[in-house]
């Protein structure tokens, strides 16, 4: 079996979700890491590149050189995989495509709407090219089941979506002016973080997650968004009531300040006939309430769950979690560029997906200046 040949931009030592990338690519056998760029600092980047095995001509000075030089080889890259931070996603992306290079993207999507709009032009006119998105919660077994269960009506018809992603990024501590720079890095600053950093970092996921679960998009918002103080200006805090297509209401919660709130990841739906939720900390697990009988735990690869077992590696009872989840999003994307047949389904997060969590991010930022209801 032919190997994908891989190409990393960012990720380098520090990123711990360079670290999930890299495993991930391999998790399956389709890919081979064989160049990158994992560092602005050159002196960095080839050390790391030499420690995962790499050639040292093979790790390059930045993300353009990479393209130029990797286009003229022969066994130059047929994928790349961007895992910088979200200001740059767009330009690092759009290089890749015109060169007619498959993008496995971390998110967001891009850093703001009108890098998106650009980056979302892009990736359509180019035919020849897969894009993928690692909104990596969408890949667990059971969420991919939970959609299933909504596509079949299981629910009727979808009235509320209630959706939380909690964090603490301070680690419990009192961040001060001195200290913020430390603790956040890059995620204070605009141009890096792009236009709200607790939406972009966090809230792209949680809404990605009712998105892609219930099928739905969201057409109004009103938006509240925090900044973390007077002093140290960043967005950490956004609660955000979402009106869908259908006419059913979203309650959502995203918070990178929440004091005791370590990764609590959690989407509650309600439908005429029943509701779901799920848990990122238990996701083995699909809880399931009829309108008028018994609540069900629903266990991945089990019994009625068989469907989960399609996106499971690991048998039932024993526990699988996020290596394998975010390892789905790459044997997807892998199987899409070798192909044939264009009516195979996949189910990774893609471009249009991208596209509509940046409008939801530009809706809320909008909302929570004016204070008011808008369109998105
Ligand atoms: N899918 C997930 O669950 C998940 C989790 C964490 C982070 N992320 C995303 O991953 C991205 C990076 O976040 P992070 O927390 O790893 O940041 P980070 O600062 O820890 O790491 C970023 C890495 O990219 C490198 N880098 C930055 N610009 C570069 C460039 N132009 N060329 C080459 N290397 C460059 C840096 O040297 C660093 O090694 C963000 O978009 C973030 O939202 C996704």
């Amino acid at each position: 079996m032919k190997r994908l040949r891989l190409g990393i931009i960012g990720g380098g030592p520090g990123s711990w979700i360079g670290h999930v990338h890299r495993i991930a690519s391999r998790f399956d056998d389709k890919f081979k890491i064989v160049s990158g760029v994992f560092s602005r600092n050159h002196k960095i980047n080839q050390s790391f590149g030499n420690s995962i095995g790499l050639r040292k001509d093979r790790c390059y000075k930045n993300y353009k050189e990479l393209c130029l030089a990797e286009k003229k080889r022969k066994d130059g890259i047929e994928v790349v995989a961007i895992m910088t931070p979200p200001g740059s996603h767009q330009e690092i992306a759009e290089l890749f495509i015109k060169n007619n290079i498959h993008v496995i993207s971390d998110k967001p999507f891009a850093g703001s709407l009108s890098q998106a709009k650009k980056l979302y032009k892009t990736i359509t006119r180019n035919k020849k090219i897969v894009y993928g998105l690692t909104h990596n919660y969408s890949a667990y077994p059971m969420v991919r089941y939970a959609k299933k269960l909504i596509e079949e009506k299981k629910l009727g018809d979808v009235e509320y979506v209630n959706v939380e992603y909690i964090q603490d990024w301070s680690n419990g501590k009192k961040v001060t002016s001195a200290t913020a720079k430390k603790v956040f890095k890059w995620k204070l600053d605009k141009k890096i973080a792009g236009v709200s950093t607790v939406l972009n970092e966090i809230g792209s996921h949680a809404y990605h997650l009712c998105n892609y679960i219930t099928g739905l998009k969201g057409v109004k918002l009103f938006a509240d968004i925090k900044q973390y103080s007077k002093k140290i200006k960043f967005d950490t805090n956004a609660q955000v009531f979402i009106d869908y297509e259908n006419g059913a209401k979203g309650l959502f919660w995203a918070s990178t300040t929440a004091k005791g709130g370590v990764y609590g990841l959690k989407i509650r739906v309600f439908g005429s006939k029943g509701s779901m939720e799920w848990v990122q900390n238990d996701p083995n697990y699909l809880k399931f309430s009829s309108a008028n009988g018994a609540t069900k735990i629903l266990e991945r690869g089990f019994n009625e769950s068989h469907f989960s077992k399609k996106f499971s590696r690991i048998k039932y009872g024993h526990p699988e979690g996020y290596l394998s989840a975010f390892s789905n999003l790459y044997r997807e994307i892998a199987s899409k560029i070798n192909s044939k047949n264009r009516n195979t389904r996949f189910f990774f997060p893609t471009a249009y997906e991208g596209l509509l969590t940046a409008k939801f991010i530009d809706g809320c930022v909008k909302s929570s200046s004016k204070k008011k209801w808008v369109s998105f």
